[in-house]
């Protein structure tokens, strides 16, 4: 845990031609021959790890405006273009999610909900 300062970044950082992402990969492999290690990946493994992060985020605040007594909605399908447009966002950014926030109605607007059963995604050994 005391090396996360500086693995971290190193984790995270990138160059123009990819070479750091080589020699991490590389390092890993090697490392993890011997022993269980992080496998590091390209630059398409940060962009998930970044998402996750994001994601993880974005529930906390979910979670925080909820216990304030709000509702929130985290949504994928939107224009990115014209969002990132409209927020002055470099053309380069993702963006995670978007969560609209509000008081919710007692009646509210309710679609059919659909579930997929538990035992399709929670495995146990
Ligand atoms: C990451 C994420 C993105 C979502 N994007 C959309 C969306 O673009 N449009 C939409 O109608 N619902 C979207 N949903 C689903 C709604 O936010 C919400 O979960 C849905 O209305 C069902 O509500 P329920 O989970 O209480 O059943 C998304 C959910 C998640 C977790």
């Amino acid at each position: 845990m005391k090396y996360y300062g500086v693995i971290m970044p190193l984790l995270y950082r990138q160059d123009p031609l990819g070479i750091l992402n080589g020699v991490k990969r590389i390092i890993s492999f090697f490392i993890g021959l011997s022993r269980p290690f992080f496998r590091s990946g390209g630059s398409a493994q940060q962009r998930i790890m970044v998402h996750k992060s994001c994601a993880l985020a974005a529930q906390t605040f979910m979670l925080s405006i909820a216990a304030e007594g709000f509702h929130s909605c985290p949504m994928e399908g939107f224009d990115e273009i014209r969002v990132k447009r409209a927020l002055g966002l470099p053309r380069g950014a993702e963006i995670n999610m978007i969560v609209s926030v509000g008081k919710g109605t007692e009646a509210g607007i309710w679609g059919p909900r659909f579930r997929v059963p538990n035992e399709e995604v929670i495995f146990e050994r």
